[in-house]
């Protein structure tokens, strides 16, 4: 793991925002009094969820979900883990008046700002906070994921989506969710979800030193990158996940490997998993 990378996760989330805030604060006043920045998009000291252009990456989930989870204007869509609204705000350029977006997040920053940002212009938009334990996000309760129950009727969403939310929650939050997934989407509904999976494949050039993050610290069914803050990045054997999947009804369609591992035919830099309930 880089230095820069370790320094900034041992930081408590409250300070790493400080520090984001800090950082970017330049940039963020040049661009507010510019205008450069649409009403949605948050000051890039505000996005913790990660790198990469906000629009940009918006539009790349979109066009996943479109191509690989059957995605159309008029879905019901379940956004677990949805941060900042970076997929929200792609999407209310996308869905219709029959189409509706929920989505829920354990970080109430992000939250805040999608309900006021979003929600007060497109309120077919709604966003939940929970308050849910994560070592790398949330350090204010002691409330764990492994015991929530999602907050939707059962069989109501047609697509139900999680960018680079499994690969910070624990084997045993992970599995739960699979549980809740299932019961609250539609039959023929689809899940598209984020990963890094570990195969042998992957294995071998990892410990080659021939993959772009290393999970060097390995327990049952699943590794770490850093074993002090677990939820920074974590990646789940793939054998392990798949047993999960079918334990909790559901089975998977396809898996497009990412570029984290420079596997050929990349959709994303995290590996891409298609769920669908069991027939
Ligand atoms: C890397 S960010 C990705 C956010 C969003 N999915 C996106 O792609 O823009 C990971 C998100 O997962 C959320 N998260 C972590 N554990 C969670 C849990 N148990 N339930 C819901 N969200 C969770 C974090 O708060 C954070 O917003």
């Amino acid at each position: 793991m880089g230095l820069l990378r370790e320094v900034y996760y041992a930081l408590p989330p409250s300070l790493r925002f400080v520090a984001r805030r800090v950082y970017y604060f330049p940039v963020d006043l040049y661009e507010g009094i510019a205008g450069k920045r649409g009403e949605m998009i948050p000051p890039r000291g505000m996005i913790f969820i990660g790198a990469g252009d906000f629009r940009t990456q918006g539009l790349h989930i979109l066009d996943l979900l479109k191509r690989y989870a059957g995605l159309t204007p008029g879905s019901r869509v379940l956004d677990v883990g949805c941060g900042i609204g970076r997929l929200a705000v792609a999407l209310t350029g996308y869905l219709d008046d029959k189409g509706s977006y929920e989505g829920f997040d354990i970080v109430r920053k992000g939250i805040d700002w999608c309900e006021k940002k979003i929600s007060s212009n497109y309120p077919r938009f709604r966003f939940k906070h929970i308050d849910l334990k994560n070592d790398l996000y949330n350090l204010s309760t002691e409330e764990e994921a492994k015991h929530f129950v999602f907050p939707y009727a059962e069989n109501s969403f047609d697509c139900v989506v999680l960018t680079s939310v499994f690969t910070h929650m624990m084997p045993e939050d992970v599995d739960n969710y699979l549980g809740q997934i299932a019961s609250v989407m539609k039959k023929e509904g689809k899940c598209l979800a984020t990963f890094f999976l570990i195969n042998p494949e992957i294995k071998e050039r990892m410990v080659a030193g021939n993959t772009q993050f290393n999970f060097k610290h390995t327990f049952e069914g699943y590794s770490l990158m850093d074993k002090k803050v677990k939820e920074a990045n974590i990646a789940f054997d793939e054998e392990y996940l798949q047993a999960l999947i079918r334990k909790n009804g559901m089975q998977i369609d396809s898996v497009h490997y990412g570029r984290w591992s420079y596997s050929p035919d990349a959709l994303d830099f995290q590996d891409v998993m298609i769920i669908s309930k069991k027939e």
